[in-house]
């Protein structure tokens, strides 16, 4: 896993949308998985940034979503669908074909979320999927004690993420119990998994995911068995890091070769 430890959460999510900037260059045909919430909204708006003053184009690119609430409508303000149009789709030019997000309102969930897992597969799989972590841990909606080869299904949400995203809902709502997300075996799949973490309130978790044991009660911690991770903090999401000197030495001393993009991309993938 590379741990990059940026001056604070703008520097974090620029260096973040360089890195996707930098695939999408490369390779217009790019399958990006992609995350809502509050940590992607600088990267996402960065990325706008460099579509409309660089010219960064996304008219190749395909999307998918690692989830969704079940029960509410596309148009619902806290759906992810929203999110996703207001924060990100409504600003690029990335066609509307080309996006997938899980349907909350699908009649066959389990059908629906075959569909998913097979869609990813003949889009070519996914070559950087962006990913936030929740305080015990979660990436998507996978749960603590979530099966860490899991694939795409419902999960029902704990009581802990139910009131942290409470603030996405007006008081009178309840946050759905219920939820349709990518499993961590999908996030396993892709290329290269891209996390990034804001706050002290983060700080356990990714002391947890990059530090601890690998174990399914934090399923972050899996992506030590990726072999393309990175991370990229802010100081206080850094705090609880006991090896936070070594990777500032490796990020300064990075050979040249891979200053030049984050990642490898062999040239079978780009066309
Ligand atoms: C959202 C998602 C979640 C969030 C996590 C952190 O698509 O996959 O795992 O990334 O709950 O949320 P924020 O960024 O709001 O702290």
């Amino acid at each position: 896993m590379e741990v990059i430890i940026q001056p604070a959460s703008e520097a974090a999510s620029v260096k973040a949308a360089q890195i996707i900037g930098d695939l999408v260059r490369r390779k217009p045909q790019a399958v990006l998985g992609l995350a809502t919430g509050s940590t992607p909204v600088g990267l996402y708006r960065e990325l706008i940034r460099m579509h409309r003053e660089e010219g960064l184009d996304f008219s190749r690119v395909t999307t998918f979503n690692l989830d969704e609430y079940v029960g509410i409508s596309p148009e619902h303000p806290a759906s992810y669908h929203r999110f996703m149009k207001e924060n990100l789709f409504d600003h690029v030019n990335i066609p509307a074909a080309n996006i997938h997000i899980p349907d909350g309102n699908t009649p066959d969930v389990p059908e629906f979320c075959d569909r998913y897992e097979a869609q990813i597969r003949a889009a070519g799989g996914i070559d950087i999927q962006v990913l936030g972590i929740g305080h015990d841990g979660h990436i998507g909606f996978n749960e603590a004690t979530s099966s860490l080869a899991s694939r795409t299904r419902i999960k029902t949400l704990t009581k802990a993420t139910l009131s942290a995203n409470q603030r996405f809902f007006s008081e009178s709502e309840i946050v759905p119990h219920h939820v349709i997300t990518m499993g961590v075996g999908t996030i396993m799949e892709s290329r290269t998994c891209l996390m990034i973490a804001f706050g002290k309130g983060k700080a356990l978790a990714v002391a947890a995911m990059a530090e601890g044991p690998v174990t399914a009660m934090c399923p972050a911690s899996v992506l030590q068995l990726h072999r393309q991770t990175i991370l990229i903090v802010d100081p206080p999401a850094a705090s609880l890091l006991t090896r936070t000197e070594y990777y500032q030495h490796v990020y300064a001393n990075k050979p040249d070769f891979q200053k030049v993009s984050a990642f490898p991309i062999s040239s079978a993938t780009i066309s």
